[in-house]
Parts: C-alpha cells; structure tokens; sequence
C-alpha cells in the first residue's frame, strides 16, 4: 500500500504536525492567492473522495464565482453509508491536514466561516478534532477563519449536502431542494417560486443565497499536500483522469477488514487482498458493492482499476471506496433485501415515490427471500424500481434503483431459485454500518437493523423478520 493520507502511526500534536511539513500547504496558498491556488487545485485533478467525484478545483471556482456578500466551507464528516470507514480513519490519524485543507477551502472561496459536520457517536474522532482546531487556531494557522463542529444525527441522510447544511442550522437532516452553492447556510432567499414582497417579516435586507461549498473530509485532507508539494507531484500516483490516493475500506466476508491508502487505479482485486487478505481460503469471491451508491461488481470484473472511470467501465463506480464483499455463501436476494431495507427506513419521505417505492421493493424482496413470491411479485418490484425516483430531492433514491436493479440482473439464476423454492444459501448478513474498525476487527451498528421507517427504534425481536431467520 501507498500513500501520504494515513501515516503509519497517528500525528499527536500540532508540533508533530508541523514537523511533517504542515502549514506549508496554507503558506503556499496564501503566496499564490485565491484564483492561482484553485487553479493548483483544478491542474491536480483531484476529485470529490464523498461518492459522487466530482472535479473539487471546478467545485471550489464555481462557489468562488457566485456574488452575494456571505459564503461558508462545510467539512462533510458524517461518513454514514455502509462499509465506509475512511472518513473516521483520516480523522483518527491526522485531523490537522483536515482543518488545514478546510481553512484553504476558505482562503480560496472568500469564505471566514467553516463547519465540519460529524455524528454525534463519534467520540473518539471528535476529540481529536476539537484539539486540533484549538492548538491549530492557538498557533494562529487559522488566521481569520473561524472553524466550528458541528455534532450531527445518527441518520444516513445526515451526510448528503443539503441535509447537513439543514443540521448545521439546527434542523433535522432532511435535504433541502437546491444545492449548497445555490442555497447555502444560513440563506435568506426564498427557494421555491416567487415572493411578492422584497423580505419576509423581520428580515430587513436583501436576500441572500450564501453559497457554500460542501467537501468530504478526506478529499479536504489531501488539500495541504497537493498546494505543499504541486499538482505535478500529485498527479505522479493513479491515474490521469484520477491522480492521487484513495483510502479504501475493506469489509464482508473478509479474512482481515480493513482500511488502507491506494493508488487510484489500482486493480479491484488488489485492493481487497492488500487491504483485507481477501476472502477465507477455500471461498469464492462472488460480488462486491461499492457503498450502497453503485451497481454490484460481479467475480468477472474484479480486474477492473479501482478509479471512478475504471469501475463505472463496469458499469459500477467508485462511490466513497468502501468495498463490501461477499463470498459464495451469500445469498444475492438477501444482499438486496437488507440493503433495501435500509434505504427505505433511512429515506426520509418528503418525496413520496422514495419512502413508499423502497418500501414496497424491499417487502417484494422479503417473500422473494422467503420463497412465497410469484412472477407478479417481480413485476412490482420492477415497477417500482421505475417509479421511485420520481421527483427525487436527492440521492438515496437512485441508490435504491440502481442497487437493488443490478443485483436482480447480475444474478437471475437466484432470483429463479426463490421463486421455485426456498433460499439455497440462508445465512444472516449484517447491514454493514460500521461503528469501529481497528486490528482487523469491525464492528457493525448492532441497533440498526431495529430502526423502523419513521426513524424511531423498535424493542421487537421481529423488528426485521429477515435478520431473525434462523441459520441454516
Ligand atoms: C444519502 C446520501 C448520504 C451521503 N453521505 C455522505 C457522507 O457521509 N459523507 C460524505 O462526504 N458525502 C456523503 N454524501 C455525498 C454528499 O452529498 C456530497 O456529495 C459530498 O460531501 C461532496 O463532497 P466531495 O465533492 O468532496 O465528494 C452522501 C450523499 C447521499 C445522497
Ligand atoms: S429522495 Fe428520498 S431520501 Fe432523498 S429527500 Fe426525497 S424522500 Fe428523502
């Protein structure tokens, strides 16, 4: 394994930080002004490390270019999707970098107000951070920017951008319609139709969007190195349409699971044997899922770079490079229910074809799992997964879609074999929500499977009848 990101043993003070070089990539920054340092920034080719991978230099200018008087920087550490434990990883290792590429964020996009958003759970992480930004802003690298942390919900949606900013102002992580840079923290402008009136009661001024740009913790981690060290260096590891690192988490039917620094295009199956050892001897490897974001990765393209064009070559994607594997003992229909399951009780409702269309797929896809569905059964689930994203605020409803859709078509001979019986593989699969992951051991949300659809917690032992089926 490679890289910059995770050093071997954690940094443990600002002074250990700034004898591995940090700070250098904010004086660096400070030198080259706002417009030249986005531009480094764009030339690196770095790439959004939160799921969607989007360009961060085009993110960073696009927010630097919009008017209005106020813009924020919001650090998004919420890391919630299942099988990704990078984002905690960094912060455990080196949170310095972290609010240093945050306070460059700031620097570039004009902006004296930063949050990082983190749950609430995350204890260890959060003491780390809060040191970090007192002895960094104790050591004056913070300058005129002020960092807050922000404790957030146990929620998924927690970590989609406009959910978070929506918690950051102290409401409840529901996404809100327009993007950050449309409708940032903190906005007064309306964001739907027209307003009669110049300002709503009591606001005396003007409206105003404050864009905001939102960044995962660890693409913000790899800020300082590339503005210390130059695009050039950068763009000496991966590959040319994704340069740099990747920290990959590793989990499923693992010998070892794992967290560890790749080059971006390093072969699928490489990463999960140096990550994790791969699978028990004796085992196929028979699917792998990127997150809940991406279409299942089959035995046949465990080749493919694990890059963003390398794995959506294969009709997948990257995502946030938490690989969740599965071995030839898992049952696929029963991948599908559970990761459907979480979906439908972690989709918030306000777009009605979300809540109610993962709802009914995933109760489709508990008769088909029980063997008492019928070919009526798939024609619902089909339609449904046509229909569910049906006016989608946000994200989680194509994660729906596409998970749930590439599962049934990767592997029909299991979804034949429920219909003409019972499951040939029953073997109860954990939701893959890590809590921790150290010394080759991960543990999983033991409560989630007890989360109902409304986001409260059942005490019933049928909470998820899936969970419960007994072990062959
Ligand atoms: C349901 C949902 C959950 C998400 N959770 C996270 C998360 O925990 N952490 C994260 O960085 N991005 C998450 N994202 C993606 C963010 O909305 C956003 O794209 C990202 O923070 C942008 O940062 P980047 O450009 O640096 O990747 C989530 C998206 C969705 C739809
Ligand atoms: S798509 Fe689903 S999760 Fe996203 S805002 Fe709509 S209902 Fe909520």
């Amino acid at each position: 394994m490679t890289g910059f990101l995770l050093p071997p043993t954690p940094i443990a003070s600002i002074e250990d930080y700034l004898a591995t070089s940090g700070g250098r990539g904010l004086a660096r920054a400070v030198e080259l002004g706002p417009a030249a340092t986005i531009e480094e920034l764009t030339r690196s080719g770095l790439r959004g490390r939160g799921g969607g991978g989007f360009p961060t230099g085009q993110k960073w200018a696009g927010v630097a270019a919009q008017t209005g008087t106020h813009r924020y920087v919001v650090c998004n550490a919420a890391e919630g999707e299942p099988g990704t434990f990078k984002d905690r990883s960094l912060l455990r290792a080196n949170p310095y970098q972290l609010v240093e590429g945050l306070v460059i964020a700031a620097f570039a996009v004009g902006a004296t107000e930063a949050f990082v958003g983190l749950k609430a759970s995350f204890t260890q992480e959060r003491e780390r951070l809060t040191n970090a930004v007192v002895e960094l802003q104790q050591a004056g690298v913070c300058g005129d920017c002020q960092v807050t942390i922000v404790a957030g919900p146990e929620e998924y949606l927690f970590g989609e951008e406009k959910a978070m900013l929506e918690v950051i102002e102290g409401g409840d992580p529901l996404p809100r319609l327009f993007p950050p840079y449309e409708h940032g923290l903190f906005a007064t402008a309306p964001q739907t139709g027209w307003q009669a009136t110049e300002s709503g009661p009591g606001h005396g001024h003007r409206h105003e969007s404050n864009p905001t740009l939102v960044n995962n913790a660890e693409t913000l981690s790899n800020v300082p190195h590339i503005l210390a060290r130059g695009a050039d260096w950068f763009r000496t590891m991966g590959t040319t349409e994704a340069p740099g690192t990747v920290v990959a988490t590793v989990v499923g039917d693992v010998v070892r699971p794992g967290v560890g620094e790749v080059a971006l295009g390093t072969p699928l199956i490489q990463v999960i044997e140096d990550v994790s050892g791969g699978v028990a001897p004796g085992r196929r490897l028979k699917a792998v899922l990127s997150g809940v974001s991406n279409a299942v990765i089959t035995a046949a393209d465990l080749d493919a770079p694990f890059s963003y064009g390398g794995l959506s070559a294969v009709g997948s994607g990257l995502g946030a490079a938490g690989l969740i594997v599965y071995d030839d003992t898992a049952c696929m229909i029963e991948v599908a229910r559970m990761f459907s399951r979480f979906l439908y009780v972690e989709s918030c409702g306000q777009c009605p074809p979300c809540k109610r269309g993962s709802g009914e797929i995933t109760a489709g896809l508990a008769r088909l799992e029980r063997g008492e569905a019928t070919t009526h059964d798939l024609d619902e689930i089909a339609g449904w997964l046509d229909k569910v994203t049906d006016g989608n605020r946000c994200y989680l409803a194509v994660e729906e879609r596409v998970v749930v859709s590439s599962i049934l078509r990767a592997f029909p001979e299991e979804v034949v074999a429920h219909l003409e019986g019972s499951c040939p593989r029953p073997r109860r699969l954990p939701i893959p929500k890590i809590v921790d992951l150290a010394d080759g051991q991960v543990t999983y949300d033991e409560r989630q499977w007890r989360k109902q659809p409304d986001w409260t917690y059942s005490e019933a032992d049928d909470a998820d009848p899936g969970q419960l089926r007994p072990q062959a």
